[in-house]
């Protein structure tokens, strides 16, 4: 009978052990995510107002994109999403000019997986939009395929189109200068291999459809971001025209870029 108190005794004991051990783990996983995340930003603090100046935000219809458009509307600037979903972007249009009371938000059709539409942007923003003091070039994908030009859809899209955007806008930024280009990069950047023989070989940065070599390729068009406004920024010293990359940090979107990036890098932050 002792024996049989003893033992049930004992057995209530490691199980309270490990709901504590259990729930340690939990709150040391939950405080190691807000340090690699919340915690760890650093915040805004500027309260600089941007009224009579015109901003181009590419993929503003969610996530990042749609958080930036809506700061720069409760700045004062004209915002223009650049998006490739009509449908999409008037939703995020209307929840903008909701929010901030800002009427002076549109919406371009911008789809970068296709040169010629990357033209016929340029070609409209030009004719209706007499200055141009910011171009934000932060539309991303994570996922293969191909664009209708037949390169990869992440090199496409993350990097060609946005080169061509920019080199399309670029006298426009210069007559409204002082102007910027911003590109949204990532810190994937750092798992990157270039190889530009595979480039002119397949149009493409990496060859391959496994997962690895899928984020080997989203890693290589973040690399050509960073490249990309390097050399920008050295070609127009002088013009009053900045350039600038970044890293927006890990942040959870709607789709499934933002949460695939999130966790991607969250765990590879672990080694
Ligand atoms: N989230 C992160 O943790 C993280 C980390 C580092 C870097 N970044 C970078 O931050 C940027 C924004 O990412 P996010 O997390 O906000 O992603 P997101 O929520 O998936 O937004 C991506 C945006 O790009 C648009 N887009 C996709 N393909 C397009 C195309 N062919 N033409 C025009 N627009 C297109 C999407 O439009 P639809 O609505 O039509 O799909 C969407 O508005 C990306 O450049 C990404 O690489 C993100």
């Amino acid at each position: 009978m002792e024996q049989r108190v003893d033992q049930t005794h004992h057995h209530s004991e490691f199980t309270l052990r490990m709901i504590t051990l259990l729930l340690g783990g939990l709150l040391a996983a939950v405080y190691f995510l807000l340090r690699v995340t919340i915690l760890k930003l650093p915040r805004c603090k500027s309260d600089a107002k941007l009224h009579g100046k015109t901003v181009v935000i590419t993929g503003a219809s969610s996530g990042i994109g749609k958080e930036t458009a809506m700061d720069l509307a409760r700045r004062g600037a004209r915002v223009i999403l650049a998006c490739r979903d009509r449908e999409r972007a008037e939703a995020a249009i209307q929840e903008i000019i909701q929010e901030t009371g800002n009427q002076q938000v549109l919406f371009m059709q911008l789809d970068l997986a296709s040169l010629l539409s990357v033209r016929t942007f340029a070609e409209n923003l030009l004719q209706s939009e007499s200055r141009l003091d910011l171009l934000i070039n932060n539309a991303g994908v994570l996922s293969d395929g191909q664009t209708d030009d037949g390169f990869g859809m992440m090199f496409g899209v993350n990097h060609l189109g946005h080169f061509l955007l920019t080199v399309l806008l670029l006298d426009r930024l210069k007559t409204s200068r002082p102007s910027r280009v911003v590109t949204v990069a990532s810190n994937s950047y750092r798992w990157s291999k270039l190889d530009f023989s595979i480039l002119l070989d397949h149009r493409d940065s990496a060859v391959g459809s496994n997962y690895s070599q899928i984020y080997r390729k989203y890693c290589n068009s973040k690399l050509c971001n960073i490249l990309f406004t390097c050399e920008l920024s050295r070609r127009l010293q002088g013009t009053n025209v900045t350039c600038y990359s970044l890293h927006p940090g890990q942040v959870t979107a709607a789709n499934q870029l933002g949460v695939l990036l999130y966790l991607y890098s969250v765990l590879l932050q672990m080694f």
